[in-house]
């Protein structure tokens, strides 16, 4: 915070390491000081955690994400008063973007089974999660779900679900095979679609930080996010650990 300061945007649960921020304290902080509050709600989603009830000014989405659900549109949703939304149209108008009509159509389509895919979503990523704690290749798992998780306590204050993203490093075995080697999840940069997808943040979201950067806020190399998809959970574990067994030790690889 700086006297120049006029806003404090967060995310929570972040990409990629699913880091908790307390949002309530935050938006108490803010209204304090009179700076206004803008969460990223994406990776929570609106089934999971409602931003306005804890005090926040302006909740944006990625409506490419859950709300879409299906991978075949990109969009994106502001919520907050009718006070503020004024402004933001008037803005809008002026600077032209809008959605197509064939967006809108997908859009509004998809979110009619927005409450019933989120909620399988996160049951299905409880499971995973759960899985590859316990499994002797994985080295860390970044879940908000999972009650060793740092933010646990502040997640299941703020959300009713844990939602369907999570993180883990693979011990000493090379990324990018074992991703090569899944069959049900998919490599792909996006999220939230009903099939469960996966990609390396070093390889994508990450990647025009340096080395040094990444291994600061904690993005190593091996770490791989994952979102969770419709399929049946016993499926996306036995993928998992079907693709761990074909991807030989880092140790044993001339
Ligand atoms: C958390 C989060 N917010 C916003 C965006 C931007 O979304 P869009 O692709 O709809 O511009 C992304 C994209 O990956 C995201 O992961």
């Amino acid at each position: 915070m700086t006297p120049k300061t006029k806003v404090i945007v967060i995310e929570s649960p972040t990409n990629p390491l699913l880091a908790v921020v307390d949002i309530e304290k935050i938006a108490q902080f803010a209204r304090e000081k009179q700076v206004t509050t803008i969460i990223d709600n994406t990776f929570a989603t609106p089934v999971n955690q409602t931003p306005l009830e804890l005090r926040i000014d302006i909740v944006v989405h990625s409506g490419t994400k859950y709300l879409g659900g299906h991978s075949d549109l990109c969009c994106g949703m502001v919520v907050c008063s009718h006070e503020k939304m004024e402004k933001i149209l008037s803005l809008a108008r002026v600077l032209g973007p809008s959605l197509d009509s064939r967006i809108c159509y997908l859009l509004e389509r998809s979110m009619k089974t927005l409450v019933l895919r989120v909620n399988e979503q996160t049951k299905n990523a409880m499971v995973v999660a759960q899985f590859l704690s316990d499994h002797p290749d994985i080295a860390n798992v970044y879940y908000p779900g999972l009650d060793n998780f740092e933010g646990y306590e502040i997640a299941k204050h703020q959300m009713t679900g844990f939602g369907g993203m999570l993180s883990f490093e693979i011990k000493d075995k090379d990324p990018n095979r074992f991703v090569e080697e899944l069959k049900i999840i998919s490599p792909a940069v996006s999220l939230g679609g009903v099939e469960s997808t996966i990609c390396s943040p070093t390889l994508t979201s990450h990647v025009k930080m340096s080395a040094g950067e990444r291994l600061r806020i904690g993005v190593t190399d091996s770490l791989l996010r994952l979102s969770i998809g419709l399929e049946d959970a016993d499926d996306l574990k036995q993928d998992l650990d079907n693709a761990l067994k074909k991807v030989p030790d880092i140790n044993q690889v001339k």
